[in-house]
């Protein structure tokens, strides 16, 4: 394909993705199908790097790449396989990881938040080396973009660092990567606490929209969801984070514009607001709920799938790490 390769991935960290997941990410995956080669990776060997139920990561790594099939990932125009299945990625990582400076990979903020976070006795070599298994995954498929959020725009940079490194020490080998800043890229807030980004460890659970949710149980989440005591329906995150949010859901889900919907909205209740846009949402999510549920019927059917995109990653893998091995004398 002459197309730019595009490399995104997504950790199999829960049985369902959530509103923002998809709002924020997974639509854009589906179109930039359009234009782009794409490469989606359920990146499972990063998923270990905290502790992790073997059961519990077999299931989501199934789940997860079920919801990115029923939300319109096309196994014709997409590569769609979970990483340890292409063993080149750790391979890579390994080489990388010897021309990483340890005082580099120290500045990285994330592994610092992490490792704060998680504690001493809970922060490994492999939280440590995280960013150089990332730069692995994106350098293995000669990747032009990668669509990032600000929380892994360090970790680009690192990639581009090493990238061009290695091709100075050895010749060049592996295309530097740049950010892209997706068209679409939505901003999803909790429910009930408005002020945070929605994110599957939400304090409370009514506050989190999940794909997998029943209808009725999305409905009752954006019945309960937080306001504020005035009555206007008007875009304001500052002063009113809870309509704004739900303002900016309903306008990404059905691709209008804000202003229409004020101009939609003027006038009329909190509830009508609600009441409407649970049932935009549920329209939207229900047909990739009920695909995901049917996928996840035949796991071996699935296993199939997963298998033909590990084989066609495996294969353009493979082509890099050759000449990377090639380079450096093995
Ligand atoms: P979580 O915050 O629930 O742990 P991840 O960090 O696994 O989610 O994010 C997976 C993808 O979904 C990333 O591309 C991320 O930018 C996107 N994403 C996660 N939460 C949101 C959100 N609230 N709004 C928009 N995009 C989000
Ligand atoms: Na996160």
């Amino acid at each position: 394909s002459s197309r730019p390769v595009v490399f995104s991935g997504m950790q199999p960290s829960s049985d369902s993705l959530h509103l923002g997941n998809y709002l924020g990410a997974l639509v854009n995956w589906v179109a930039l199908q359009d234009d782009y080669d794409p490469i989606y990776c359920v990146v499972d060997l990063h998923a270990i790097t905290v502790a992790q139920d073997p059961a519990a990561l077999r299931a989501n790594v199934r789940a997860t790449a079920a919801q990115y099939l029923a939300a319109g990932v096309d196994l014709e125009r997409s590569t769609l396989f979970v990483q340890s299945h292409v063993p080149a990625h750790a391979e890579l990582a390994w080489v990388l990881s010897t021309i990483t400076g340890f005082g580099e990979a120290s500045r990285m903020t994330q592994f610092k938040d992490k490792s704060a976070r998680h504690g001493a006795d809970a922060t490994t070599v492999g939280l440590f080396t995280y960013p150089v298994l990332m730069a692995a995954d994106i350098l293995l498929y000669g990747t032009h973009l990668v669509p990032v959020g600000d929380d892994q725009r360090q970790h680009l940079e690192l990639t581009r660092d090493l990238a061009g490194r290695f091709n100075s020490r050895y010749g060049d080998t592996f295309t530097v990567p740049e950010a892209m800043i997706p068209a679409q890229s939505a901003r999803i807030y909790d429910l009930q606490e408005p002020t945070a980004k929605m994110s599957k460890s939400a304090a409370s659970p009514a506050g989190l929209v999940n794909l997998l949710d029943e209808p009725s149980v999305t409905a009752k989440k954006f019945k309960s969801a937080v306001t504020d005591t005035e009555r206007e329906i008007r875009f304001d995150p500052e002063t009113k984070p809870g309509i704004s949010n739900l303002l900016g859901i309903y306008a990404a889900i059905s691709r209008r514009s804000i202003a229409s919907l004020e101009g939609e909205y003027a006038g009329r209740g909190y509830g009508d607001l609600k009441k409407d846009l649970a049932e935009v949402v549920v329209e939207a999510v229900s047909p990739i709920r009920t695909r995901t549920l049917e996928l996840l019927q035949d796991p071996a059917e699935l296993d199939r799938l997963l298998a033909v995109g590990a084989q066609k990653a495996t294969e353009r893998a493979e082509r890099t790490l050759a000449l990377v091995y090639d380079r450096v004398g093995f």
